[in-house]
């Protein structure tokens, strides 16, 4: 039964709008990376970067992520690590996907913002006319830097504008609520840009409410504490919120003691419009599809439960309202 549902899952189109580019990052590509660029890493072998990979907490992970980035120099890699990461996703049966990346991660190490997006754009536009697998790019903002930095990451930005369709916020979430970037949002929108937020993985109830009040978001990435919260919960039904969840993420980051203890099965329970994304798939053991196993596997969900992720990665993305629609009639025609 369960291995029939993992298969049912496989076959459906499915969209990806939680992926962080640079935790696409292999240890395989981080030893050829930094080989090539002649960057010291802290690892004699890639079972050594692998074992590595042990995080009690965000912190702990990011604190690696952010080691690990600094063999991303050239235009070249940034394209190498995205078309990696698009090739390992047609396997998964993913025709669509909505990739954050983090422009500060490498401008803070003297790597200009231009480098860091041609080379993902290029991989971007590749896919598309290779494989039809069709894409949105996602700029964030790291929240443990100032907002004067985002307002500069903002300004780098402004000759790409049609090429990006939304700003994210990330990083580390205690201490940095959305309320501290209200005002580079606004700019955002005012330039066209959509909003999304990393809220609730860490944070308490209160970030994903500063979220939707503040900051105005169309999406919320992750929000599982808001389930602490039944006022809110009622809320991001009523508005149809698409949330952007990342199971393996949260065990791995123990945002969840187990995955048997996963809410996922709940949000749907209460009509939110959860997802099912990898967040950074090689830090966090896996890709789409390992996802789906580890929840159909550890939550008992249904064939309909399982449609309906499908379903609502598309519903929630940012494609237009006609190529939705196609996406969500192949998805009832298997
Ligand atoms: N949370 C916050 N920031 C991040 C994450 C995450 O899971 N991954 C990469 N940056
Ligand atoms: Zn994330």
């Amino acid at each position: 039964m369960t291995a029939e549902l993992i298969e049912y899952a496989a076959r459906l189109p499915k969209a990806e709008l939680h992926l962080h580019i640079e935790g696409s990052l292999e240890p395989e590509m981080l030893f050829r990376l930094a080989g090539r660029n002649k960057v010291d890493i802290p690892f004699g072998s890639v079972e050594a970067v692998r074992a590595a990979y042990n995080f009690s907490n965000l912190q702990d992970f990011l604190d690696i992520y952010y080691q690990g980035m600094r063999v991303l120099l050239t235009e070249e890699d940034f394209f190498d690590l995205t078309m990696a990461y698009l090739n390992r996703v047609r396997a998964d049966n993913v025709r669509h996907v909505e990739i954050f990346f983090d422009p500060q991660g490498h401008t803070q190490r003297g790597v200009p913002f231009d480098t860091a997006i041609s080379g993902i754009l290029t991989a971007l536009s590749l896919s598309k006319a290779q494989f039809g697998v069709t894409s949105k790019l996602i700029m964030c903002f790291l929240r443990h830097l100032p907002e004067d930095d985002a307002f500069a990451t903002l300004k780098q930005a402004e000759g790409w504008l049609d090429r990006i369709e939304a700003v994210g916020l990330d990083s580390s979430e205690t201490g940095h609520p959305p309320s501290k970037f209200e005002r580079v949002f606004k700019a955002a929108r005012d330039h066209g840009l959509k909003c999304v937020a990393h809220a609730g993985e860490e944070g308490p109830p209160d970030y994903v409410r500063e979220a939707l009040d503040l900051l105005h978001i169309d999406r919320l990435d992750h929000g599982n504490r808001a389930l602490e919260d039944e006022a809110l919960v009622e809320r991001l039904r009523a508005a149809q919120m698409t949330l952007t969840v990342c199971p393996l993420s949260n065990l791995k980051l123990c945002v969840v003691d187990d995955m048997t203890a996963h809410p996922l099965k709940r949000m749907l329970d209460l009509g939110l419009n959860a997802t099912v994304n990898s967040d950074d798939p090689a830090y966090f053991g896996g890709y789409v599809m390992d996802n789906f196993k580890a929840v159909i596997e550890a939550l008992d969900l249904s064939r309909d439960d399982i449609k309906t992720l499908a379903k609502n990665s598309f519903a929630g993305s940012f494609l237009s309202e006609s190529e939705k629609r196609a996406h969500l009639a192949a998805i009832d025609r298997i």
